[in-house]
């Protein structure tokens, strides 16, 4: 009977349904009376996920108001998008490309290619080097197809490098070398050409062996006219301690210099337990004042909304809006910097 025949299968999709994230994949809809942001002179993003989005109304308001740029915090990342070798899963991604569309924010995608994050797949087989840049400017270009024209800038290549300088030696450099890196950024500006392609590094905001070893990186991948657009400072610090705006200025020429665009693309300032909310705020208008002041910067985004879901704790208060989604010092710094 077909009754019967249905029945476990009808069990089966209701347990399987129970395992995950009940909401995952469903659409995440702004809150219709959240106001819209001011005008500013650069975009000014959040990284945003999903998870948070969802379940958070006060974080998502505090989005949607004051934003005009959007990055998934994860959801674009090779282990959620790509989890098993012939399969894609943009359900989440999507969801927050549609919340920014809706929004009218701009959309950085982050990221093609970095060391972390990697699905077992990737990491654990022992890969023929051809196999390999297969399978990488497969996945490159299968992510940025899909996103077409809905994803302003890429995060094409994450963190290659050591504190050292040195490159990182991660399953792309140990089969492929450097080579990876070119091979990335021809294959998101085939599936892509108008997105603009960025390499997005952290602790390089100082002078120092990185700092030295990323413009020489991207020197030689403009010279062999590899397709990249700008660098990315992710710009991750410590009130007190952060890059006043001179410094961060004379970093960000460095670049401009070689024809690239800058961006400051996760920036937060971690506060010490007897840290002040006054120094973060200082802080914040040096990174985003920096930005404002150079040509050839063209947005600034912070790594999250509010405290509560920081990627560092809600203990550090690294973020523009408290655990309670009120604005903080930050983000009057910020605004006030930006304003027009
Ligand atoms: C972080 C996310 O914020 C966390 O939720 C996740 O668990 C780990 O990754 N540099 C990057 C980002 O380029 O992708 C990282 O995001 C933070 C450091």
């Amino acid at each position: 009977m077909p009754a019967r025949r249905i029945a476990p299968v009808a069990v089966l999709a209701a347990l399987l349904a129970g395992c995950g994230d009940a909401d995952s994949g469903a659409p995440i809809v702004p809150p219709k009376d959240a106001g819209a942001p001011p005008e500013l002179a650069r975009p000014l993003g959040a990284a945003v996920n999903a998870k948070a989005a969802r379940e958070d109304d006060a974080y998502l308001r505090a989005f949607a108001s004051t934003f005009t740029s959007m990055t998934p915090e994860n959801e674009m990342k090779w282990s959620l998008v790509h989890p098993k070798r012939d399969s894609y899963d943009f359900a989440d991604a999507d969801a927050l490309v549609g919340l920014a569309q809706a929004t009218g924010k701009r959309v950085r995608g982050h990221t093609l290619v970095w060391d972390q994050q990697l699905p077992r797949w990737i990491t654990r087989q022992d890969w023929k080097r051809d196999e390999l840049r297969r399978v990488l400017t497969g996945h490159v270009r299968e992510v940025v197809s899909h996103f077409k024209g809905r994803v302003a800038q890429w995060d094409v290549v994450n963190e290659p490098l050591q504190p050292s300088g040195r490159a990182k030696r991660d399953v792309f450099t140990r089969m492929l070398g450097r080579e990876y890196i070119a091979l990335a950024f021809r294959a998101a500006r085939a599936a892509d050409p108008r997105a603009k392609l960025f390499l997005n590094e952290n602790g390089s905001e100082f002078p120092g062996p990185k700092q030295d070893a990323l413009v020489a990186l991207v020197t030689d991948l403009r010279r062999r006219g590899v397709p990249i657009d700008g660098v990315g400072l992710q710009d991750h610090t410590v009130a007190g301690k952060a890059p006043d705006a001179a410094r961060l200025r004379a970093t960000m020429r460095r670049f401009t210099r070689l024809g690239l665009a800058v961006e400051i693309t996760e920036l937060d300032v971690a506060v010490p337990r007897s840290g002040s909310l006054a120094v973060q705020a200082r802080d914040y208008a040096a990174s985003t004042g920096a930005c404002r002041d150079e040509p050839g910067c063209t947005g600034v985004t912070v790594w999250g909304v509010t405290d509560k879901w920081s990627w560092i704790g809600a203990g550090n208060r690294a973020l523009p809006f408290d655990e309670q989604a009120r604005p903080k010092p930050a983000l009057e710094a910020i605004r006030r910097t930006l304003s027009r």
